[in-house]
């Protein structure tokens, strides 16, 4: 089978470094422009933690946002939108696992800020190759080369400055592509966007000097030299690898360097890439269908009980109405309204090819982590499911709404909002998260989209593991236990510790059982 071309990207940054900005640029320079004023609509209101729950609440805008996609010279790119929110999420790392590479976008002024370095983190668990795109160079930043130095020694990853600045702030004249030679200039009388390119041969090119001041030549000129020998030079495998990182100067805001950027995506970032499955890892060329799901979005309109599965395509052409088999329930269903993506071309919605994401609407029988295969001879491994590292009990307001709320629990922790734990003695349930946020976000959920209120107690329990071992120390451990025991929803046993030392301490007692902080899927 040919595949057409895909590039299948995540961007990962701070909040505030121009992620939202540079998402808005890219569907204007793709041509997606109708999409570009819900983007922007979004991350304005996103500044504010309750705005951004209700944005969140009225689904249409995140469901749209949540996979865009755009072409340009023969190329599909789908960008999937990884929420910008300060605390760790895991619906943001599990986008990570259907990219094949990532942009990431660091603030000149700022660096690597704690969001950057721990999405950075789930990259390089496997091995996605990131594009940097320095920001803002319109405003005052840093030293560049004390950005790049920064990128390279707290990511320990190899950074080729692919461009450079000439002057940053107020004396910023423009930004140099090596590989290009072109010089991108602000134009009109408020230099406020990019609008000219010039070409020259190299930097040493004299007509350059009709085009910058002296003084921003000289350091430009100046700055290059060292930029150009003091790095590696670029090396395809090794980006690809992840091993390397090309960098790009740009202002997502002024939109200088965008075009530079999709350039770079389309000639460097791979395109599909094999996945990790069992029994052998999957490759695009295969000819059947294949996908897995990595975002369940539920109850997007309240009116109906719907929720939409986000499948990554990972070989096969899909075409509307053909039979798939989820790996969770093993019954084939037949996928006749998939939401396709392509923002502009009707004709080929009804079809998609790997790198592709497909939304597919159910009533719950898909879960975050399933296989779909034409054949259900494959099963998609490595979507890790996080350790939760607050616990909190879950206390009704109004006592006779236990059955909404074991609902709203098991939807909840099958869309990866929360994780939930029914103890075995007791009657109060505990939710898992691994950010604060979660928790706002699971309490506004209950009463907006199941009526329930409750609130969030402190719990005796520190930490949770799932256990594992030989069936017969399995049943001896929970007889001896009960009272620290509960299940998933899944119905798998879960250990609720006091504390870590309370782990290590079973863990020693009972050598032949594993105590795990994650659950893979
Ligand atoms: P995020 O999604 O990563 O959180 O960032 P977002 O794009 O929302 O950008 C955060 C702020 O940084 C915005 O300003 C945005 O305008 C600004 N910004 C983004 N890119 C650039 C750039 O290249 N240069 C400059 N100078 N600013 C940039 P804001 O004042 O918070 O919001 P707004 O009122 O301007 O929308």
């Amino acid at each position: 089978m040919t595949i057409p071309s895909r590039r299948t990207f995540a961007i990962i940054s701070h909040p505030d470094a121009g992620k939202t900005t540079l998402t808005e640029k890219l569907l204007l320079e793709g041509g997606a422009i109708h999409l570009a004023g819900e983007v922007k609509a979004r991350g304005a209101n996103r500044r504010a933690r309750s705005d951004w729950m209700k944005i969140e609440q009225q689904r249409g805008i995140s469901v749209t946002s949540s996979v865009m996609t755009f072409e340009r010279d023969g190329i599909t790119f789908n960008l999937l939108d990884t929420p910008g929110h300060e605390d760790f999420s895991e619906d943001t790392y599990r986008t990570l696992t259907a990219v094949d590479s990532a942009v990431m976008v660091i603030d000149a002024a700022k660096g690597i800020e704690p969001q950057t370095r721990k999405l950075f983190e789930v990259c390089r668990m496997r091995n996605v190759p990131i594009i940097t795109f320095i920001n803002k160079v319109d405003r005052e930043g840093r030293d560049p080369f004390e950005t790049i130095d920064e990128v390279a020694d707290a990511l320990a990853l190899d950074v080729v400055p692919m461009s450079w600045p000439a002057g940053m702030g107020g004396e910023f004249e423009g930004i140099y592509d090596f590989a290009t030679n072109r010089l991108m200039q602000p134009t009109g009388p408020s230099k406020e966007f990019e609008g000219a390119r010039h070409q020259f041969t190299g930097l040493d090119d004299a007509t350059l000097a009709a085009r910058l001041s002296p003084r921003a030549l000289a350091r430009l000129r100046e700055e290059a030299e060292l930029a150009q020998g003091g790095y590696s030079g670029f090396d395809l495998a090794a980006y690809r690898h992840g091993d390397l990182t090309p960098a790009y100067f740009g202002s997502a805001l002024k939109k200088f360097g965008v075009t530079e950027l999709i350039d770079a995506l389309a000639a460097y970032a791979p395109p599909p890439r094999p996945q990790p499955a069992e029994p052998a890892p999957v490759e695009p060329e295969r000819a059947d269908v294949t996908g897995f799901i990595f975002k369940v979005q539920a109850n997007m309109d309240p009116q109906h009980r719907d929720r939409i599965a986000f499948m990554r395509l990972c070989s096969g052409k899909f075409r509307r109405g053909m039979k798939l088999t989820p790996s969770g329930s093993g019954k084939p269903i037949a996928v006749h309204s998939p939401i396709l993506f392509f923002a502009q071309d009707r004709e080929i919605a009804d079809e998609a090819y790997p790198g592709d994401i497909i939304g597919i609407p159910n009533h719950g029988t898909l879960r975050v982590g399933d296989t779909l295969s034409e054949r259900a001879d494959v099963r998609f491994t490595g979507l890790p499911n996080f350790a939760p590292e607050i616990l909190r009990r879950v206390a009704l307001k109004d006592p006779t709404k236990t059955k909404q709320l074991r609902k709203a629990l098991d939807d909840l922790s099958e869309e990866g909002v929360i994780q939930v734990f029914y103890p075995e003695f007791g009657s109060q349930w505990i939710v898992g998260v691994v950010g604060q946020l979660q928790l706002e976000v699971l309490i506004s959920r209950l009463e907006a989209e199941y009526k329930v209120e409750a609130v969030l107690e402190a719990s005796p329990f520190d930490t949770a593991r799932w256990i594992a071992g030989p069936d017969a120390a399995v049943k001896s451990f929970i007889e001896f236990n009960r009272s620290s025991l509960a299940t998933d929803r899944d119905g798998n046993h879960v250990f609720l510790a006091k504390s870590a030392w309370d782990v290590g301490y079973q863990q020693e007692r009972h050598p032949d059982l594993t105590f795990s902080a994650t659950r893979e899927r």
